[in-house]
């Protein structure tokens, strides 16, 4: 444990340093390993309220960890549990105070909360010491618990947490509240972007943007898996992705509705002016303050990319500034992932669905014309994995049908 000195400043320190990053996963893992820090905890985890449940968002535990071989994260036992008003963390999460046990073994019986050892069972571990402490919004809503796990002091042996970290534990915790709060503004913020697109183009927009971005999630499920991604990596990308694959379009907000919505074929010009959707949209996430932003920027600039450097609107020249003409064109690794699978799933979608210009192609026609573009319009990665899980694609063809 360190002197009251030093513990304060290690929160300037902190402070200053979390000024500095902008991806929230970073914050929350710094703010956690700096709560046990000062309070010498071995352990320590924040859950998120959803709905009626906590869910696991960060845990570290040295024990655990010092036992793992080297580079190795720690595995996840439990992603998920119920809101259970007699576990401590559920009481914390329904009531908003502050637990603080010497030993979760010896809570008394007729105490409002009892220890769960489930989690203790499964990982070998025993916990003693803990505290636990409500995240509140300026509301007072909770938004979900910070734990602490098993103080230790200078010969490493487990003491009770002292009574005194309180007061720099809530400061952690009203730290952590703000930066959740912060991440549910910028997706509320998110979702009524997508539903300014929706008034504007309803037709086009509704059911395809929800296909357009359940495909291409399960699309990058299955790469994510083939490449070894962590399970919680693979999860908040998709949850990220999604959104963004939903917003792929939203450039399309600043082109005229005589474009926009012209029933025939498009002149030179109104083509031209068409593409530009792709560099307005990313335009909107720029600057970029969140990995949600940087993942919809790319999605809006590159989805129309083409695998062999013949799409649009390719990499920019800084000085010529965004124009069609002056643009390199991008091709295969170059071109983000997400632009590269999102291109499949918005082509996939287009041909199968009837449009105002043309009729919807059959099935075969469609897994033709893809199967014909791998390594020319598609990276043939991603059309192989399109093709390994056109099942549940058809599926969610079928989930999300067109409004007549
Ligand atoms: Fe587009
Ligand atoms: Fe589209």
């Amino acid at each position: 444990m360190k002197e009251r000195g030093d513990k304060l400043n290690d929160i300037i320190r902190l402070s200053i340093e979390l000024n500095r990053i902008h991806d929230e996963d970073m914050i929350l893992d710094k703010i956690l390993h700096e709560a046990r820090a000062i309070t010498g905890a071995d352990a320590g985890s924040i859950y998120i309220k959803k709905g009626m449940s906590l869910v696991f968002s960060h845990v570290q535990n040295d024990t655990i960890q010092k036992a793992l071989p080297p580079g190795r994260k720690m595995p996840y036992t439990v992603f998920e549990i119920k809101i259970n008003p007699a576990s401590v963390s559920g009481y914390v999460a329904n009531t908003g105070r502050i637990v603080a046990i010497d030993d979760v073994y010896q809570i008394p019986a007729d105490s409002p909360y009892s220890f769960d050892p489930s989690f203790d069972k499964i990982s070998n571990y025993k916990t003693t010491s803990m505290l636990t402490v409500p995240l509140t919004n300026n509301m007072q809503e909770v938004l979900g618990v910070l734990q602490l796990i098993n103080a230790k002091d200078e010969s490493g042996n487990i003491v009770p947490f002292d009574s005194g970290d309180e007061p720099l534990i809530l400061h952690f915790a009203s730290v952590v509240s703000m930066v959740l709060e912060r991440a549910g503004m910028t997706r509320a913020m998110i979702l009524r972007m997508i539903r300014m697109a929706e008034l504007r183009d309803p037709k086009e927009t509704g059911a395809h943007v929800n296909r357009v971005a359940s495909y291409a999630v399960e699309i990058y499920d299955e790469w994510a898996k083939r490449k070894n991604i962590p399970d919680t990596q693979r999860e908040h990308y998709c949850d990220l992705l999604r959104m963004a694959a939903m917003l792929h379009d939203v450039g399309k907000v600043a082109i005229s509705d005589l474009i926009l919505k012209k029933p025939s074929r498009f002149t030179e010009e109104e083509y031209a002016t068409m593409k530009s959707h792709t560099w307005l949209g990313s335009d909107l996430f720029t600057p970029v303050n969140s990995e949600l932003d940087a993942i919809a920027r790319d999605v809006a600039a590159a989805h129309h990319e083409n695998w062999d450097g013949s799409g649009y609107p390719g990499a920019l020249i800084p000085e010529a500034g965004f124009d069609s003409k002056s643009c390199l064109p991008l091709s295969n690794e170059k071109i983000p992932i997400w632009g590269r699978i999102v291109a499949i799933a918005d082509v996939y979608d287009a041909l199968s669905s009837r449009r105002v210009y043309k009729e919807a192609w059959s099935e075969k026609d469609v897994l033709d014309e893809i199967r014909k573009e791998s390594g020319k319009k598609f990276d043939p990665e991603i059309v192989e994995i399109f093709f390994d899980r056109i099942d549940n694609i058809r599926a969610l063809r079928e989930k999300y049908p067109d409004v007549k």
